[in-house]
């Protein structure tokens, strides 16, 4: 079937696992207990790219204390790496790290290794602190013990997509998260055409 075939790539989603009013809602309480912890601390928000975008840019507007924030980009699953099968760095932090306060913001945490990396690289730099948000965790999937200091919803082990979460690099844009239907995954999707 492939991604959006007929046109309609909402009819690729078998069902909405959490909807828009869900995830503000929790959104919102992450960013009272966040501000709550931060207080004072000026933190560094740090997003992973791609898919923490949706849930940073609506977290940071419900952390009411002043923080900064920057991005870091890590090589997809499946994608570079390097000969110890660890993600690659593919954009770092514009600034320096040590005696800040930093927070990760992960869409998803599925197997950890992603994480556990980009934890690593932090810890060497001297950080004040490291804390971690996830929206969405997946514990079935779990491969590496990664600390997770404030997570949005535990998610069973179903294909999501939606608020940040692509497939093939679609349906990011989604305000919900829906789980996907697996004839669309099962079936690659192709090169588009003039025509698409
Ligand atoms: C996703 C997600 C996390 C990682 C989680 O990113 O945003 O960074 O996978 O998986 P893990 O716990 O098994 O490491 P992805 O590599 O799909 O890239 P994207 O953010 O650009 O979609």
């Amino acid at each position: 079937m492939g991604v959006g075939a007929g046109g309609d790539w909402r009819a690729d989603l078998a069902s909405v696992l959490l909807t828009e009013k869900q995830i503000q809602d929790r959104v919102a309480a992450l960013g009272t207990e966040i501000a709550a912890a931060y207080q004072g601390k000026n933190p560094l928000v740090i997003g992973v790219l791609k898919g923490s975008v949706v849930f940073l840019a609506d977290l940071i507007r419900r952390i009411d204390i002043p923080l900064e924030i920057d991005l870091v980009c890590l090589s997809s699953y499946g994608q570079a790496a390097n000969s110890s099968g660890q993600p690659l760095l593919l954009k770092d932090l514009a600034v320096p790290v040590a005696g800040r306060h930093l927070l990760v913001v992960e869409d998803i945490i599925d197997s950890g290794v992603t994480l556990s990396h980009l934890l690593a690289l932090l810890q060497q730099r001297g950080p004040a602190s490291i804390g971690v948000c996830a929206l969405l965790s997946k514990p079935a999937r779990r491969e590496t013990d990664v600390p997770v200091d404030y997570t949005g919803f535990e998610i069973p082990d179903e294909f999501v997509v939606g608020y940040g979460l692509d497939y093939a690099e679609h349906y990011r844009s989604l305000p919900y998260v829906a789980v996907l239907k697996p004839e669309v995954y099962e079936t690659p999707p192709t090169a588009a055409t003039p025509s698409d």
